[in-house]
């Protein structure tokens, strides 16, 4: 049987302003699971994330993570945590590897001890080059990777990302989809995200759970869910001119003009297939557009159905 890494029961928040954000929440994460928590704005999702973070307290409820419950060995079960706020939360005048230091300092490594995994990180988020650069002068990107190799100075077993992709650009949204897909294939972590992106959860994740108003209203495979989802058209810009349409199975291209095509999915076929065959001919996608928004359509059926 596989091994559970978080585990949370009835799970309940009631803000101070009598607000009911999470209505009995049940959930449990498999180990080496890429998960998806996916919603509306204002479902529950950051209240979620923030309690198993503990940096929000729970009204009431369990959370354990690899079996340890967060109310009995509170740091034991924060060491296993890396977590990515939706928010930028960092120190403005702070440089970039000070930042990941300082982190390293609170769990207890040397400077010396922990030089080398930073580095690492740096040079893996592509910050190296701006380590003794302070945060105020970062992008937005920058800023997002730093948060993201900050999470992972302690090496957690498990990462927390809140809309780690909110507002960046489609290529260093994957960029960072590539750097999540291979901490959870090589480095074996379990790793859960919310985001506003239904391609992203469908590229990454295995499992995923749909709040709404605070109540979980599905639980189920990526693949099952998007098997309810018909056939879905794209608009796709490339960097390159289109000068061959690559065939693919379950996908019909339409080329508008040399830059620019439109994308129609067949029920079931993934997005990762078209980034796949584009990326071996080396025709780079400078952007991507939903003729709607499925994820929000989804979301609409699913809630309606739920009324019922
Ligand atoms: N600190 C707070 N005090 C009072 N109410 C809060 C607080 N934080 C969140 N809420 C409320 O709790 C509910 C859930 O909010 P939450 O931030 O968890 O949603 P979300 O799913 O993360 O939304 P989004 O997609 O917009 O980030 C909302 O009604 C929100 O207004
Ligand atoms: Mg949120």
């Amino acid at each position: 049987m596989k091994k559970i890494a978080l585990n949370i029961k009835n799970l309940n928040k009631i803000y101070k302003n009598n607000i009911f954000a999470l209505k009995n929440i049940s959930l449990k994460v498999l180990y080496g699971d890429f998960f998806a928590l996916l919603g509306p704005n204002g479902a529950g999702k950051s209240t979620t994330i923030g309690i198993i973070s503990s940096l929000i307290k729970k009204t009431c409820g369990k959370i354990k993570i690899f079996d340890i419950d967060i109310d009995k060995n509170h740091s034991k079960a924060k060491y296993y945590l890396g977590y990515v706020a939706q928010e930028y939360n960092l120190n403005q005048f702070e440089t970039v590897e000070n930042i990941l230091f300082t982190q390293a300092g609170y769990y207890g490594f040397s400077k010396k001890c922990s030089k080398e995994r930073i580095y690492k990180l740096l040079k893996d988020l592509n910050l190296f080059k701006q380590r003794e650069m302070i945060v105020r002068k970062l992008s937005g990107g920058m800023k997002r990777r730093l948060m993201i190799a900050r999470s992972l100075v302690h090496n957690p077993k498990m990462l927390i990302l809140d809309e780690p992709t909110a507002g960046l650009d489609i290529e260093l949204r994957k960029t960072l989809w590539d750097y999540m897909y291979n901490l959870n294939k090589n480095e074996k972590k379990t790793i859960i995200l919310t985001t506003h992106y239904l391609e992203e959860a469908e590229s990454l994740c295995r499992n995923v759970a749909i709040i709404n108003k605070g109540i979980i209203i599905k639980n189920t495979t990526m693949q099952s869910l998007l098997k309810k989802i018909d056939e879905t058209t794209f608009f796709l810009e490339t960097k390159h001119p289109l000068q061959k349409i690559p065939n693919i199975k379950g996908v019909k291209i339409k080329k508008k003009d040399s830059y620019k095509c439109k994308i129609s999915l067949k029920k079931g076929t993934k997005l990762n297939e078209i980034f796949k065959i584009f990326d071996k001919t080396k025709i780079e996608i400078v952007s991507l557009r939903n003729k709607s928004n499925r994820l929000e359509k989804m979301f609409v059926n699913l809630i309606e159905k739920h009324k019922t």
